[in-house]
């Protein structure tokens, strides 16, 4: 493996899409992902199997994930909050039995979620820390067990939008936890998007660093864009030896229990920014301009992609 490749793992279909309030057709979610999987990304985000009580705009996931292009050797991760969401995904998958030179299954990967804050938690998944991670390890077990791969999330890992500053500290126990209950990665989220490369440097430092330290390459960065920093906070980032960001086509986005936030980081603006470096990346530059703009125009929302903008103007 090359030290220098960065990962992208493709959030836009998932986190981007979950907070937007018209309902999107499910044959609009699934061109997003085929015209992704055409742009060169290796890691879509597909979905959620949360309850649709809570983010009725992922309802439609098993669909989605059944009829999208899925290619060989590409992971497209969904949301699973609890058993009950694991049990509808591996029902999903009980249906889709794999067959020699048949498509690969709706989905190779979950991702699990919880978050450095209680406040937070409470808010996106009704209950405590210590209780979500009861409820990860649960469904971590079983999901390894049916041969999935599984990714953590801890979100507000800079600024909670109920408790203000975040504790480096507390980041570290709950990324610890979830890599000792089996995740192969954890993805750092800056929810709110205050992060700065001075705060990001410094929870990385403390996540890294110390007893009990977590390696790079066991980390993600998921940089909301909010306040404009995200792609200086992954420059940060990679100097600190990570090497796996989220990003979202044409900034879609926003979480629906952190008002205000914008969507993560464009993935246009990231590729544009590495242009030139020592670092290869995932995608292609133009491809995902113009998957950018036609989910733009698509959502009749504005393009959020700084580069992408600047690339059609020309
Ligand atoms: P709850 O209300 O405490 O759960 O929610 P419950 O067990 O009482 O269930 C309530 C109802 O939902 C029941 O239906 C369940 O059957 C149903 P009823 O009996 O009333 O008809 N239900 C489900 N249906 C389908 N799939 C399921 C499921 N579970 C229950 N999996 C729960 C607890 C965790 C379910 C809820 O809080 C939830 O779904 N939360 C998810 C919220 C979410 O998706 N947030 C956004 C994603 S995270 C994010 O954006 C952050 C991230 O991007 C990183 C960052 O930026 O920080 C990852
Ligand atoms: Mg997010």
């Amino acid at each position: 493996t090359n030290a220098d490749h960065v990962n992208i793992v493709e959030v836009g279909p998932r986190d981007g899409l979950q907070n937007e309030k018209s309902v999107i057709p499910p044959e609009v979610k699934i061109e997003l992902i085929n015209r992704l999987n055409r742009a060169g990304l290796k890691t879509i985000e597909a979905g959620s199997f949360v309850s649709p009580k809570w983010v009725p705009q992922m309802a439609g996931t098993a669909d989605v994930i059944s009829r999208m292009e899925r290619l060989p050797g590409n992971y497209y991760p969904v949301l699973v909050p609890n058993l009950k969401g694991l049990e509808l995904l591996l029902d999903l998958l009980a249906k889709h039995p794999p067959s020699a030179g048949g498509p690969p299954p709706p989905t190779n990967e979950i991702a699990v979620f919880t978050a450095a804050t209680e406040a937070f938690c409470k808010a996106n998944t009704n209950c405590s820390i210590v209780e979500s991670l009861e409820r990860i390890h649960a469904v971590t077990r079983k999901a390894l067990d049916h041969g999935l791969r599984v990714r953590g999330y801890v979100s507000v890992v800079i600024s909670c939008p109920y408790e203000g500053k975040v504790s480096p500290q507390k980041v570290k126990e709950v990324t610890r936890a979830l890599l000792d209950i089996g995740c192969y990665e954890v993805s750092l989220g800056d929810t709110v998007g205050t992060g700065t490369p001075a705060t990001v440097r410094e929870m990385l430092e403390t996540v890294m660093g110390g007893a009990g330290t977590v390696p790079a390459n066991k980390l993600a960065g998921h940089y909301h864009d909010t306040f404009g920093t995200a792609v200086a906070n992954i420059m940060t980032s990679l100097d600190m030896g990570l090497r796996t960001f989220d990003a979202s086509v044409g900034g879609l986005g926003g979480c629906p229990y952190s008002p205000g936030a914008t969507g993560n980081v464009a993935t246009e603006d990231v590729l544009y920014a590495l242009k030139g470096s020592k670092y290869t990346t995932d995608g292609d530059l133009d491809a995902l301009v113009d998957v950018g703009d036609w989910i733009s125009k698509k959502l009749q929302r504005t393009n959020a992609s700084r580069a992408g903008k600047a690339i059609l103007a020309r």
